[in-house]
């Protein structure tokens, strides 16, 4: 998929780039992020509001994989930006993001990344409870200043990939509920507050979705909602915030929609919904991550020991595994992979792929097809682009992945390896008791 192919020596080219060449240059693990693919999926879904003339913004849900490079490339597909935390704010404000396209998300900002957003004056905090409700207009206030807010609703519709639930009592570390009344007593205080500027609503349900029905649900209880604070309270918001979720293909059996394809169903119903109140269109802002990133990024292991169990399996390790990807020990995630130097040849053999981390669970795929491999091979792995680097850590003191990202037969590294140094860097020796 996206510029992947194989080449004329049988090995894996991702963005014109010889994977194998890559390896020798920048070692492994090696995340590699096609970004002819991210700038695709940048533009398909700008193109579904612009093919409807719906104003929209399309914010990069940045917590998929984010590093000043990647800002700066969002910056430049047009794409505004959710952070969730002091930490990618930061990086957005050092790669020279546009503060008033961020969008500022999270269920227990600290004062202080509350105070950060308002001196950078971004463009909107997406208030998720009533304490983040009062400390902002506080901090406005002693600032002479007005922020522009979402408010986060609770919608009551979950969806995990193809399934949606409807939860009656809405049982979430997030938002506003709409059962007991809170989303009302939210709107009443947001509106009356001289220190905020309340744009409209927030909603997401979940993540990895393959289909539009969960979102049609979110988008029928959101009209509820504003219906009622339009009666009750004169309140017409002009932002409606869909949030993220659209599903990627990682193995055989996901059944994504074409991701424009989501945001052409969204529209529909918005102005089927806001036709029938009489209300004028309200901006869409949607927040994809994964379907952005995910299927752009790949890893590339270097194959290591062997094990060989008669009649049961053949395990293949490699020089990563759950410190550069937790999703499958997370949430039993799938994968695919190919050998990337000999990805011409028949697939013989069945292994599963180890990681090297002291944990039984430390494994990135079971039951791979994969010709003859050895410690000569190359791994790569599929669809790592999103929450993987993201949530790398340093288990067993293994050193983070380099990333390069690879567009018409060059590569940038835009995230460096991590020596054994960087990870000393905030250790301290243990203070020595002064013996006379
Ligand atoms: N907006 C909000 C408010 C969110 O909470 C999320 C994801 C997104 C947008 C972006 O969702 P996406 O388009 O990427 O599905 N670590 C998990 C995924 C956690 C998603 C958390 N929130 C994983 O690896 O599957």
């Amino acid at each position: 998929h996206g510029t992947s192919k194989i080449n004329d020596f049988g090995h894996l080219e991702i963005g014109g780039i010889d994977t194998v060449e890559l390896v020798a240059k920048y070692g492994t693990p090696l995340f590699v992020y096609d970004v002819a693919l991210i700038r695709e999926r940048a533009s398909e879904f700008q193109q579904a509001f612009q093919a409807e003339n719906v104003p929209y913004q399309v914010a990069y849900a940045s917590k998929a994989f984010s590093c000043m490079a990647m800002f700066q490339l969002a910056d430049e597909l047009g794409l505004s930006l959710d952070v969730v935390s002091g930490g990618e704010l930061y990086t957005a404000m050092q790669a020279g993001f546009p503060m008033n396209r961020i969008h500022f998300h999270g269920n227990n900002k600290s004062l202080a990344e509350l105070e950060m957003a308002v001196d950078a004056k971004i463009g909107c905090v997406v208030v998720d409870n009533f304490y983040e409700l009062r400390e902002l207009s506080r901090i406005c206030a002693e600032r002479s200043y007005q922020m522009d807010i979402l408010l986060r609703i609770t919608p009551g519709v979950e969806a995990h990939t193809h399934d949606y639930i409807s939860t009656g009592q809405e049982d979430s570390k997030f938002g506003f509920d709409l059962v007991s009344g809170q989303a009302h007593e939210a709107v009443q205080l947001a509106q009356a507050d001289q220190n905020l500027h309340l744009l409209g609503v927030h909603s997401h349900i979940g993540s990895q979705i393959f289909e539009t029905t969960g979102f049609v649900m979110a988008v029928e209880k959101m009209f509820e909602l504003i219906s009622e604070w339009r009666e009750s309270y004169g309140f017409t918001p002009t932002v409606l915030n869909l949030g993220g979720g659209f599903g990627i293909r990682y193995i055989d059996g996901d059944t994504p929609l074409p991701v424009g394809e989501y945001v052409q169903k969204m529209i529909e119903v918005v102005k089927e919904k806001a036709a029938a109140m009489d209300l004028s269109m309200p901006e869409i802002w949607i927040e994809p991550g994964r379907s952005l990133v995910g299927d752009a990024g790949t890893t590339l292991y270097s194959i290591g020991s062997q094990k060989h169990i008669p009649n049961v399996r053949d395990y293949l390790a490699v020089d990563g595994g759950m410190s550069d990807n937790l999703r499958p020990a997370l949430y039993q995630a799938q994968y695919e992979g190919v050998l990337a130097n000999r990805a011409n040849e028949e697939t013989t053999e069945t292994f599963s792929i180890a990681g090297k981390c002291c944990e039984s669970g430390d494994m990135l795929i079971w039951d791979l097809p994969l010709p003859k491999a050895n410690h000569e091979d190359i791994l790569a792995v599929f669809c790592t682009g999103a929450y993987g680097y993201a949530m790398a850590n340093n288990y067993n003191r293994i050193p983070r992945p380099a990333v390069v990202f690879v567009e018409d037969g060059e590569a940038f590294e835009v995230i460096k390896r991590e020596s054994y140094e960087d990870l000393l860097r905030l250790d301290l020796p243990l203070a020595k008791k002064v013996t006379k």
